[in-house]
């Protein structure tokens, strides 16, 4: 759901002006004031999935308008997906003294924490991936709920990596085939982490299988196509995506329309071709929110 789609859907209007206003004076302030308050009374009023298209949309529009400031915007994204958490909460009416509830909400920061200390890098791109991967999930269709858990699968793919030799982790060079064989057991490592949280064990499965290949050439379990769970699919895309683009000590980013024909020509491969033409339509459609935000210039014809 677009911020143009939405704005169609008349009686949302007026609610949907109030969060944008909220989310940036959240975002100005660095506190979600009232934003908690605001998704709840919603809910009440246009049901909570609303609310969270809302926010989807909202959120959308104030990154593809920040995208072209491109020394904030990581930081913007990840302001967005903690903002997205309190007007969740808000929404589905979760009182954050309920244990249970205050359990499943802390333990994705606990282990994100864990994987901060261990390794920034892998940190960062733990929270870009799960940018991208909610993108995705969008993208193929999916509703707001299984787009959240693809994000949240997505933000713990490679915690399996606190258990990555310090060695290996950082290592500046190629890795030799022995480096290789511990590096990947990073995965299942992710999978049998989260198999012990009982509010995570949903992710498990998607984790274990990130490093998995359509053609069945990925590891640990040498799955294929349908086999790898869909959400795994698309969190493989985003993984692969984000690292291209990202610089690392030992190689520079690369632009993401090279990234993106890296994608095309892999698809099939190591990719779920559906997957990979989603990321086309998430870049469209940036392209035609930035195209209806551009200013007129008096010079243009
Ligand atoms: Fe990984």
């Amino acid at each position: 759901v677009t911020l143009p789609e939405l704005l169609e859907w008349e009686n949302i209007e007026t609610s949907l002006w109030h969060l944008l206003d909220k989310l940036c004076v959240a975002l100005r302030k660095s506190t979600p004031y009232g934003l908690g308050t605001w998704a709840e009374r919603e809910a009440t009023k246009v049901g909570s999935a609303a609310v969270m298209h809302m926010m989807v949309a909202a959120s959308r529009a104030i990154s593809d308008t920040a995208s072209r400031y491109p020394h904030d915007f990581r930081r913007l994204e990840v302001e967005l997906e903690g903002l997205a958490k309190v007007v969740e909460r808000g929404a589905t009416m979760e009182s954050p003294l309920d244990p249970r509830v205050e359990e499943r909400d802390r333990s994705p920061d606990v282990l994100l924490a864990m994987l901060a200390e261990r390794d920034a890098v892998t940190h960062s791109h733990a929270k870009a991936t799960a940018v991208w991967a909610r993108r995705l999930a969008a993208a193929v269709g999916l509703n707001a709920a299984e787009e959240s858990f693809v994000g949240l699968c997505g933000l713990l793919h490679d915690i399996g990596k606190v258990s990555t030799p310090e060695a290996i982790l950082s290592k500046r060079g190629p890795l030799t085939p022995e480096e290789w064989i511990v590096m990947k057991d990073h995965s299942a490592a992710s999978g049998r982490i989260l198999e012990r949280v009982p509010s995570l064990r949903r992710c498990a499965e998607v984790v274990r299988a990130h490093h998995e290949a359509y053609d069945g050439g990925g590891y640990p379990d040498g799955l294929s196509g349908d086999d790898i769970p869909f959400e795994s699919r698309i969190v493989a895309v985003a993984d692969s995506f984000n690292a291209m683009i990202s610089d690392r000590p030992y190689r520079a980013a690369i632009l993401p329309r090279d990234a993106m024909r890296i994608l095309e020509e892999g698809k099939g491969k190591k990719w779920d071709p559906r997957v990979v033409g989603a990321i086309h339509g998430v870049f469209a459609q940036r392209d035609a929110i930035k195209a209806q935000n551009k200013p007129r210039l008096v010079g243009s014809a």
